[in-house]
């Protein structure tokens, strides 16, 4: 399939920035700032607006819940994901809270509200990774999760940091030009 590394036309600067990186800087972030972050999610488009998202969330110096939620992960993202100064976990109610029966979209509703969530941290200056390397079973238990929720991913977020800071690897993964699908593999004005 045909990729470039460029961005072939015109997107608004939000999503233009907006990349997922693994160095962050230690800076702490407001507690304002973070109220942003989820404000965006509340205005984020859902089936029959029923808002399906969650979100736990712990700072660096909430030691304990942000251990708990750290403890989650897989080994690979602890690697880098050690020294972000957010963590936060998404996740979704399961069934409709004014019709009977289960949202067949609530995780792509909750999938909608982390891009807006990763935008507004892009707005403020911050990056946004998203984790799906990380125990179900663990987080369930660490984090005392009812039956009634999905859980959907786990997001590191802090301010840019130095890359040299990383392991070699993932240093130069970091560095490496990002890629993409060209259009013409994935959007079509004709049917299959
Ligand atoms: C659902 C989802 C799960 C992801 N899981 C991980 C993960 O466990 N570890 C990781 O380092 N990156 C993870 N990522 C980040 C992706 O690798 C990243 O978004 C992708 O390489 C594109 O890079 P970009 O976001 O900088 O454009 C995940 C992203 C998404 C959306």
């Amino acid at each position: 399939m045909q990729k470039s590394h460029h961005v072939e036309h015109p997107i608004s600067e939000l999503i233009k920035n907006r990349k997922s990186p693994r160095a962050f800087s230690r800076q702490p972030i407001d507690a304002d700032r973070i109220r942003s972050l989820f404000e965006a999610t509340r205005w984020a488009p859902s089936s029959t607006n029923e808002q399906p998202w969650v979100y736990v969330y712990a700072t660096h110096d909430q030691t304990e819940l942000w251990d708990k939620l750290f403890s989650c992960l897989n080994e690979s993202n602890k690697v880098w994901a050690k020294g972000a100064p957010l963590l936060i976990l998404s996740l979704a109610r399961k069934n409709f809270t004014r019709y009977p029966g289960a949202n067949a979209h609530a995780m792509y509703d909750l999938g909608g509200a982390n891009s807006f969530l990763s935008l507004q941290a892009v707005e403020l200056g911050m990056q946004v990774r998203q984790m799906a390397g990380f125990s179900y079973e663990k987080t369930i238990e660490q984090l005392n999760i009812p039956d009634t929720y999905e859980v959907g991913v786990f997001m590191a977020v802090g301010y840019p940091g130095d890359p040299e800071t990383l392991p070699e690897k993932l240093k130069l993964r970091e560095m490496a030009p990002r890629e993409r699908f060209l259009q013409n593999e994935f959007v079509m004005n004709h049917i299959f």
